[in-house]
């Protein structure tokens, strides 16, 4: 069955988006039409009901819903594994604060002290104090060796399951943990970073799909943000424990910041070890009775058959592909593909990096002093972890479109405020003192902006990757989506300092200018994926305006039937198995 109202643009004429989307007009319609009611999602104009004869039901407007409850059981193991995101989170956090530590300084970068001490004497151009490449090295050192990590992490990932990725991951941060607590020179300082961005590859690899695959599909958006909430949580403790650490006389301070990431490295290596496979990955390698046994327990009930006998399905297409890093590059993945590399460009293209990791740095600039700083960065922090909590409860209800759209719009409105405010006390000189009103007034924004950050691209970025990939490439796919997050990390955190020090208060303009980018590009591309089973997902693409001439339909195979879907909305009908 299907019902099919057009969509409308504002006037009310019935809109082609296959016609329309190139016309330039439509970029302005566009803001006014969200808040219109126009979706540029098919799912939500085309709710289709697939009926297989004698089968399910498969709604891509819904999705399948599977009997089974949230059970104890999940949301205990989607809990520990969710820990893995406290390593990422503490090392985002723990960064920053250090390098403005002048101890820490003067030990190992010496040229980057006095050239700040100068500054200071003689209140030269706050944009360019801090710039030195081998400071900037230090902070992403770690994204680098991440990026490399997570293509070794996939292989582990499917061979050996999600769990021993995530151990992996624990252990090595451990030892790195340890090196740069005890560090006497700047090699130990970042190889011990090479080998915290190891872990962060293998945990950041493994855990997303993890949570993916164990929630049942309505609440999936709500588990898997359990990952994102412990990296705000991580980078919470961090400023809060660099905030405490500045402050111990012995100039020691920093390394009981640098060591103490042993402790997040610690919870999720012991935790990993307790955590059950996922049953996805149990089918894939082999272990089908063990897999019907988790099936029931992570669900709660012994009506598994129809989730299992489609998990087993896809799992039997998944083995027809031997090289999924091949494989990826085939035509019909290429929706997948291109939002693997997207999402994390994206999402960094955000610039929140930039607060996250420079955020002592900024402040210091904008004139606190060193206390207030550390404070407003724990303060950030806070405002990080709350708002997360707004996704968590809306993304399976409201979905992803509407929060990726509204995060953007508020993100881009702090930015430009923030420029302006920056622009106008410091203008091209950097040369100003700012009232602390001011400087306050300039804070709150930028807690507006991480707000925005922390309900949309934050969680999300995470979130969609591990949700959108078919079993046969999803560890292939979710490597894609971590190095390249790591890359444009890298990227950006290598690039803030010497972009801060050219282009000045117009570098928030700049990522404003990405956020208006992806904005639209959610907008126009992105299908809603809330509560669509997982191994199902291959509807919502088929359906899509522009993705659906991207897959055949006889590509598109759910709990082994064959289903043919016509994206223009006229006809679906299912074949028998
Ligand atoms: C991003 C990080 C960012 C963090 C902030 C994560 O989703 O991947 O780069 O620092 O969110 O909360």
């Amino acid at each position: 069955s299907l019902t099919c109202a057009p969509l409308r643009t504002l006037l009310g004429e019935p809109l082609n988006l296959e016609r329309h989307w190139v016309r330039p007009e439509l970029l302005l319609v566009l803001p006014w039409s969200f808040v219109s009611g126009f979706r540029a999602d098919p799912l939500r104009c085309c709710s289709a009901a697939v009926t297989m004869a004698g089968g399910p039901v498969v709604n891509t407007g819904g999705g399948k819903d599977y009997p089974g409850k949230l059970t104890m059981f999940v949301l205990f193991a989607c809990i520990v594994a969710a820990t893995g995101g406290l390593i990422f989170g503490y090392d985002i956090g723990i960064s920053g604060g250090v390098t403005s530590m002048n101890p820490f300084l003067m030990k190992f970068f010496p040229g980057v002290y006095h050239k700040e001490q100068e500054a200071e004497r003689n209140q030269s151009n706050q944009y360019c104090k801090f710039d030195s490449q081998l400071l900037t090295m230090f902070t992403s050192s770690l994204y680098l060796a991440a990026l490399v990590a997570s293509f070794f992490a996939a292989t582990v990932t499917r061979v050996a399951g999600r769990k021993w990725s995530m151990f992996a991951g624990g252990v090595t941060f451990l030892v790195g943990a340890a090196l740069n607590g005890a560090a006497k020179n700047v090699l130990m300082l970042i190889l011990g970073r090479v080998l915290l961005g190891i872990g962060v590859g293998f945990a950041n690899q493994s855990v997303p799909v993890y949570l993916s695959e164990m929630a049942p599909a309505r609440l999936r958006g709500m588990l898997n943000i359990g990952f994102q909430l412990m990296v705000t949580i991580g980078i919470l403790c961090a400023n809060l424990i660099n905030y405490g650490t500045a402050k111990i006389k012995g100039g020691w301070g920093w390394r009981v910041s640098l060591a103490l990431a042993a402790v997040p490295a610690g919870i999720i290596a012991i935790g990993a070890l307790f955590l059950p496979d996922t049953p996805n990955s149990l089918i894939d390698r082999g272990y089908t009775e063990d897999a019907k046994k988790m099936l029931r327990r992570v669900r709660g009930t012994d009506d598994i058959e129809e989730e299992y006998s489609d998990l087993v399905a896809a799992s039997e297409e998944s083995k027809l592909v031997s090289h999924p890093w091949r494989n990826i590059l085939q035509r019909r993945y290429r929706p997948q593909l291109t939002f693997a590399i997207a999402i994390p460009f994206f999402q960094q293209l955000t610039g929140i990096n930039v607060i996250m990791f420079y955020a002592p740095v900024l402040f210091k600039t904008l004139g606190f002093a060193d206390d207030a700083s550390l404070m407003s960065a724990v303060i950030t922090g806070l405002v990080n972890v709350f708002a997360t909590f707004v996704s968590i409860v809306t993304v399976d209800r409201l979905g992803r479109r509407k929060l990726f759209l509204q995060g953007g719009t508020q993100m881009l409105a702090c930015q430009i405020v923030v420029g302006s405010l920056i622009g106008a006390k410091f203008g091209f000189t950097g040369v100003a003192d700012i009232p602390k009103g001011y400087a306050a007034f300039v804070v709150l924004f930028i807690c507006a902006y991480v707000a925005g950050f922390a309900w949309s691209w934050g969680p999300l970025g995470w979130l969609v990757p591990s949700e959108i990939f078919p079993l046969e490439i999803r560890s292939a796919g979710q490597s894609i989506t971590v190095s390249m997050n790591m890359l444009c990390t890298f990227i950006i955190a290598q690039a803030f300092l010497p972009m801060l020090c050219r282009f000045k208060f117009m570098l928030f303009f700049f990522f404003g200018a990405w956020v208006v980018v992806m904005t639209l590009f959610v907008a126009f591309f992105l299908p809603e994926t809330k509560n669509v089973p997982i191994e199902e997902m291959v509807l919502v693409w088929k359906a899509h305006w522009y993705w659906g001439r991207f897959i055949r339909d006889e590509d598109v195979h759910v709990g082994g039937a064959d289903v043919e879907m016509r994206s223009n909305g006229k006809v679906q009908a299912a074949k028998l198995p």
